[in-house]
């Protein structure tokens, strides 16, 4: 049977072959700890850190490779940012569009009377209006949290906008990044960013188990360390280092994966931003057009690829979601995700809880043959 694997939203299955040779020159011929031992073994695996560090800094445009921070997915690193940065009486501005990863952490620390948090509501694309962003704050506002497009729809929100608001204000931005860094140019100055959040996994290609945050210097003041213990740094002392990154870097790094992160960003720098976009949207907009041709198919977000990435949700009438995504991988071999994509809020936005969506998500190895394979499929399931 065929393999097509439209899940890149989740992850990037298919990783270039030199990620791969990556991780496995680190487990064959490095495989020790950075930062650790003095001997030949560590300094290399500490060279390794060192580059994906400065690699994640120019891509993203971080003034200082010592402001990125290494954590194991993007969910620790939005968790950092809202647990160690909120202080008791602080108010959030974030959207309706939120994975969990955002919401979960801002709803724990609003219900144990922390916080305060508006959910800023999208329209039923997904699309955020900036002035409502506006009206939102109050004077005891201390940050916005925002995803820089859905994970559901695949909605692009207006972070430039956003960023303004927040410099006006003087709050703290933080962008969760999950899915466009890879795909979208993301300049950590120009945002006027805080917080950066990534995850390496999906389209910045590396292993999972990889991301990290940018952080901005007076984020970095006021942060407090989640995790503490081990750094390799000034081990004399009982309290944790208060310089960067090892304030925020406890425990032993997963250096293989990290390996595989540069070896990704290398990928992404030599084939070009523009070509992968380009090619991921080209198909997205294929598939848009073929699945309207599609009768009972209703698609949810933009369906323009201009204000969203090559993520998108449906439903066909009469048919179950997790049905539908069932015999596509089961029947034609295509993988997608069914159900609510760890995003409730946004489907309620979208119209789509509590049955949620089928969801496409078009990552760089995709082919043209495959959407109109998917198509194909699609026709011959919904016409039975
Ligand atoms: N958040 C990822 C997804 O949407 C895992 O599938």
């Amino acid at each position: 049977m065929r393999c097509v694997y439209l899940d890149n939203a989740a992850t990037s299955r298919h990783k270039p072959n030199s990620v791969i040779e990556a991780v496995n020159n680190y487990l064959k011929n490095i495989g020790c700890s950075p930062g650790r031992g003095g001997y030949e073994c560590s300094l290399k695996a500490g060279r390794i850190v060192l580059e994906t560090r400065l690699a994640v800094a120019e891509f993203f445009n971080v003034p200082n490779p010592e402001q990125v921070i290494f954590t194991h997915n993007i969910t620790h690193s939005l968790n950092y940012a809202i647990k160690g940065l909120l202080k008791k009486g602080d108010h959030v501005v974030t959207t309706s569009m939120e994975h969990n990863s955002v919401v979960r952490p801002l709803r724990s620390l609003e219900k144990r009377g922390i916080i305060g948090v508006d959910f800023i509501s999208c329209d039923d694309t997904g699309m955020l209006n900036p002035e409502d962003v506006s009206r939102a704050i109050r004077d005891d506002t201390r940050m916005i949290v925002i995803t820089h497009a859905s994970n559901v729809a695949g909605t692009l929100m207006p972070v430039r906008e956003v960023a303004q608001i927040a410099q006006k204000h003087n709050l703290f931005f933080v962008l969760d990044t999950a899915q466009t860094a890879g795909v979208y140019d993301i300049d950590f100055q120009e945002l006027n960013l805080d917080v950066l959040a990534f995850t390496g996994h999906k389209s910045l290609m590396g292993p999972p188990g990889t991301g990290g945050f940018a952080i901005s210097k007076r984020a970095a003041r006021e942060m407090v360390p989640l995790i503490e213990g081990g750094t390799g740094s000034i081990s004399d002392r009982e309290y944790q280092p208060d310089f960067l990154p090892d304030r925020f870097e406890s425990g032993t790094m997963n250096t293989p994966g990290l390996a595989g992160l540069k070896a990704g960003i290398d990928f992404i720098k030599e084939v070009g931003l523009n070509e992968i976009r380009g090619h991921e949207l080209a198909l997205a907009k294929k598939l848009i057009e073929g699945l309207e041709q599609i009768k009972g198919v209703r698609i949810y977000g933009p369906r323009n690829i201009n204000l969203q990435t090559p993520t998108i949700s449906i439903t066909v009438e009469g048919f179950d979601t997790g049905e539908l995504s069932f015999v596509l991988d089961n029947e034609y071999g295509i993988m997608t995700r069914s159900g609510l994509h760890c995003a409730p809020l946004a489907h309620r936005t979208i119209g789509s809880f509590p049955e949620g969506t089928l969801r496409f998500s078009i990552g760089y190895f995709n082919t043209e043959e495959e959407i109109d394979y998917t198509l194909e499929c699609m026709e011959r399931i919904v016409g039975r």
